[in-house]
């Protein structure tokens, strides 16, 4: 499976749909990988995207520790895996494992990157403002791969089809593309 670099100022647009994403972290040896709707691209210049992670979430100690994370956004057809990922917190578990995830090494972080996942934006923590119960952790964004023919210029949504979280156990994804003329 291979993945083409894209360039940074463009890789907002794997997760401009709002999908569903997993986000990977890596403190010492332990290596984490959690469920995250809420993310949003937020800068052009610097290349800056958000997530927003429970302060008790287990990933967000990783990456208070470490100042990394990678966001990867996985396909409809990692559906119960992402379900696994964000119901089960891996502070005693391997959930790359339990989930048959397979780790591929990233290029800028030492975070791994997801195989089989759509794409992913490598980042470095530019800021974490603090936001109710959760830390809005800004990434600055070192590398962003997409996944061999699912990216050009923008994803190829009907091949890629990204995970969108409706509440609850509801999910969907999202194929129709059009084009401003
Ligand atoms: C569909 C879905 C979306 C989620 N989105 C978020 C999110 O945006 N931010 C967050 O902190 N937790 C979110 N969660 C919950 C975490 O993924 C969950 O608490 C996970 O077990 C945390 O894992 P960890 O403790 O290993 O970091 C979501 C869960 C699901 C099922």
């Amino acid at each position: 499976m291979s993945y083409n670099e894209i360039p940074l100022g463009k890789a907002h647009r794997l997760i401009n749909t709002g999908a569903t994403v997993l986000v990977t972290s890596r403190s010492g040896n332990k290596n984490n990988v959690m469920v995250a709707a809420w993310q949003m691209p937020i800068s052009f210049k610097p290349p800056l995207i958000a997530v927003g992670i429970g302060k008790a979430r287990y990933t967000h100690k990783l990456i208070e520790k470490s100042g990394e994370f990678v966001v990867n956004v996985p396909p409809m057809k990692m559906l119960s895996a992402v379900w696994y990922c964000g119901t089960h917190s891996g502070k005693n578990l391997d959930k790359f494992s339990l989930c048959e995830l397979n780790k591929i090494k990233a290029k800028k972080v030492k975070a791994p990157a997801i195989e089989g996942c759509i794409g992913f934006i490598e980042c470095r923590v530019y800021s974490s403002p603090s936001a109710g119960d959760h830390t809005i952790f800004v990434g600055e964004i070192l590398s962003a791969s997409a996944k061999e023919g699912l990216f050009d210029e923008v994803l190829d949504l009907k091949k890629a089809q990204p995970v969108h979280h409706l509440g609850d156990r509801f999910f969907c994804t999202t194929n129709a593309i059009k084009e401003v003329k």
